[in-house]
């Protein structure tokens, strides 16, 4: 679908990921008029698809540093998200608050768990360390070689894909302009501001750009030199899920290994493998075998199964694992939101949010000074 308002942008967003579109509706509800998403594929189909839709601060971080109070803020904001994603599009996202399990299963895992429970009970979190009998009351179908178990009542999910039809919905209702396969390989920079976005046929102009392009950032030039323009690079991960008549679980299931996630049409998402192999969105045997050997671990009965779907998606990682979000000191009108690896679902509202907020009010959330691209330049300057 192409829908151009106007040749000139006030904000131009390249990617129509997650990041991108939950930004394009931030910028447009803070009333910025010319709104274009340019997108090298159609909408929402890359990692944002892909993903599990967990929704979980307290089963993906280590500590409660930054990216902790970043994560947990961003998953505040999803009942209200929700909320007005149902009343401006009709769409419901599914936002299922019924908290997640994450489970032991041998020595090692127990002191993986027990260190997690204490700094996060130490951090005055909601947590419960279960005994298997009790984890196994509240899940009946999970493995009888569960030792322990911690629950996260405040680790939610959503139906990721939902949420991305929900928000395209909010963009096409209020005429954000879209362009779909066209694939941004150049920025024109002339004294330190961007002019505009190039594709192989076509010129952007534009006022302001942000990069929201996932795992592909890097893969974009620019006619000036830009040395904050952040290293980006895709981790693939593998999923499946398996078809089941009715809902069999009713939480988010973690192990040290792997997760489930069941969905209220019944599915149930095992995912996902890790994987350094490139630009490369292949689903292999190897990746189902291990997908399948840890989802088998925390319910056998799920062998009897049918799977109903396998796929993989590229993560955006930065050297440091964390997001790069804000403003580039060389260049006045450019800003990014990428490489928020594994938490891109539930970091986008806060992520809207914060560079919205810098990009129509000129407003410094403390995240954009933590997660900015500087920190890179910084420390290549000590590496030379
Ligand atoms: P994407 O969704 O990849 O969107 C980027 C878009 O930019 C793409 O559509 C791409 O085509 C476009 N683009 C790129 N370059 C250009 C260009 N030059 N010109 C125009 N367009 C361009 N996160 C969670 O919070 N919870 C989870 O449970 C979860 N599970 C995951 C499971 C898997 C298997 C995977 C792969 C990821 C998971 N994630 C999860 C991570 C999450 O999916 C990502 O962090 C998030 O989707 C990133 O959003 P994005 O918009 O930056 O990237
Ligand atoms: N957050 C889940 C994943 O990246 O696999």
């Amino acid at each position: 679908m192409n829908f151009i308002s106007d040749s000139f942008s006030d904000v131009l967003i390249v990617g129509g990921g997650i990041i991108g579109l939950s930004l394009a509706r931030k910028l447009h509800k803070k009333g910025v008029k010319k709104i274009t998403i340019l997108e090298r594929g159609k909408l929402g189909q890359e990692a944002s698809f892909a993903a599990a839709g967990m929704l979980a601060p307290q089963a993906e971080t280590e500590k409660p540093d930054d990216f902790f109070h970043f994560c947990d803020e961003s998953n505040k904001l999803y009942p209200n998200f929700a909320k007005e994603l149902l009343d401006e599009t009709g769409v419901d996202i599914e936002l299922d608050k019924s908290g997640t399990l994450y489970l032991a299963f041998s020595e090692r895992d127990v002191a993986e768990i027990r260190k997690r429970y204490e700094w996060q009970r130490d951090a005055g979190l909601q947590v419960e360390h279960l005994t298997a009998q009790e984890a196994r009351k509240i899940e009946p179908f999970i493995s009888p070689d569960v030792c322990e178990a911690l629950f996260f009542p405040n680790d939610w999910q959503v139906e990721n894909r939902k949420l991305l039809t929900a928000l395209q919905k909010y963009a096409e209702i209020n005429r954000i302009g879209i362009v779909e396969s066209a694939e941004v390989k150049n920025l024109l920079i002339e004294n330190g501001k961007t002019l505009s976005a190039e594709t192989a046929s076509q010129k952007f102009p534009a006022e302001k750009v942000i990069l929201a392009t996932g795992a592909w950032t890097s893969l974009i030039k620019s006619s000036e030199n830009v040395p904050s323009l952040p290293n980006v690079r895709p981790i693939r991960g593998q999923m499946l899920s398996f078809h089941t008549a009715k809902r069999l679980l009713s939480k988010v299931i973690y192990s040290p290994r792997g997760y489930l996630v069941p969905r209220f049409d019944g599915r149930i998402l095992a995912g996902a493998t890790v994987e350094d192999v490139g630009f490369n969105k292949s689903v292999t045997q190897s990746g189902i075998d291990f997908l399948l050997e840890n989802a088998l671990e925390i319910a056998p009965s799920l062998v009897n199964l049918q799977l109903s779907e396998k796929w993989a998606g590229l993560r955006p990682f930065a050297s440091d694992g964390l997001p790069i979000l804000g403003t580039f000191p060389e260049i006045e009108n450019l800003f990014t939101a990428t490489a928020h690896y594994r938490n891109g679902i539930l970091l986008a509202p806060l992520t809207a949010e914060i560079l919205a907020d810098k990009i129509a009010e000129n407003f410094d959330s403390k995240y954009l000074e933590v997660f900015s691209p500087l920190r890179f330049a910084a420390a290549r300057a000590i590496c030379k």
